[in-house]
């Protein structure tokens, strides 16, 4: 094992492709290090030590505290839907300075509404399927940052529940919301001199308990809750902080009706629906309060009209 000074003050002892915390307190043998320091050595030591550095810096502290919509720029991408609607209302209710509607919907109606409630909130709206090539995305997000110049939040909520679907399912629900990520990264990502940004996503419950009669869509809401939680751990080299929205079962279209997997269930729908529910207003309330808790990494449980964190179990750990 080789043990470097400046890392030994960090109470770390490592090797290129092992690191671990060590107590501080106790002086380390170097008994076992016969190879000499190479200039590979010294690129992975120089970026652990940024990062060590960076682990303590503002993006961690990101969260709470100001106000999360109030004056911001809010990019909402499926903020058409029910859930979204609804959303949509509650945040032009807190008054940012613009949210961008993407939609696969297109709703003029909706956008009119939207944009009456509040005088201090421009609404516009931009047809946007998230299942386009990345460079498409990468394309829309430069005409928006280009008409807003900085944009604080990204909410990724296009979602289908059809398990006959299998490729759309993954390509709305999984591949949909990482593209969008990846062409706002650009904007935001400090090693660019990025501001860093915030990003919502919407997996589901279905993502940590799978509804196993539609196993397709309960794994395409487990990948975005995984990539989620990647995120919210990237964000000390990003600058971009992240955290899940989970709603529960909540009454609106896309679980009136749907397909299970090789129809194993036919009846899915009405059996999910024989259980309690709630509605998108109170799903709405619930994400409100969520975005302007503003908590990197925090996995929102969206249930029954109440808004809780899910503590997740480590099973096992990278230690990289
Ligand atoms: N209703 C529930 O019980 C429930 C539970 C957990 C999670 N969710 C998730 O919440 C989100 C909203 O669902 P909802 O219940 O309001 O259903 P909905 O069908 O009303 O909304 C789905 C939204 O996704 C958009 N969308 C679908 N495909 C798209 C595409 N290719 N490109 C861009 N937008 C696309 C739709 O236009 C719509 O705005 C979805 O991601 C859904 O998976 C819903």
């Amino acid at each position: 094992m080789k043990y470097f000074p400046e890392l030994l003050k960090h109470g770390i002892a490592c090797t290129p492709r092992y690191v671990s915390k060590v107590s501080s307190s106790k002086p380390h043998s170097l008994s076992n290090s016969k190879r000499k320091s190479t200039d590979g050595d010294h690129v992975w030591k120089m970026s652990l030590l940024k990062r060590l550095k960076s682990n303590n810096t503002e993006d961690q502290k990101k969260g709470g505290g100001k106000d999360a919509i109030a004056g911001k720029n809010i990019i909402f991408v499926a903020g058409l839907g029910c859930i979204g609607m609804d959303t949509s209302r509650e945040i032009v209710k807190s008054g940012p300075k613009n949210l961008v509607i993407l939609d696969r919907l297109e709703k003029p109606e909706a956008i009119e509404e939207l944009s009456g409630m509040n005088p201090k909130t421009k609404v516009t709206f931009h047809p946007y399927d998230v299942t386009v090539p990345l460079e498409e995305s990468v394309k829309l997000m430069k005409t928006i940052f280009g008409q807003l110049k900085t944009v604080d939040l990204l909410i990724n909520g296009a979602g289908i529940l059809d398990d006959h679907q299998i490729e759309g399912t993954i390509a709305v629900n999984f591949t949909g919301t990482v593209n969008t990520t990846t062409a706002i990264m650009p904007f935001w990502d400090k090693r660019q001199g990025g501001p860093g940004g915030v990003i919502a996503n919407i997996c589901s419950v279905t993502g940590c308990n799978a509804i196993y009669q539609v196993p397709v869509y309960s794994a395409s809401k487990a990948a975005a809750l995984s990539f989620t939680m990647s995120l919210a751990k990237l964000t000390p080299i990003t600058g971009v902080t992240a955290y899940s929205i989970n709603p529960g079962i909540t009454k609106t279209t896309l679980v009136n009706k749907f397909n299970s997997w090789l129809d194993v269930e036919p009846c899915v729908a009405q059996l999910l629906l024989a259980h309690p529910t709630q509605t998108t207003k109170q799903c709405a309330k619930s994400f409100v309060k969520a975005i302007k808790e503003n908590k990197n990494g925090v996995i929102w449980k969206l249930d029954l009209g109440r808004l809780d964190t899910i503590k997740w179990t480590k099973h096992w750990d990278s230690h990289i």
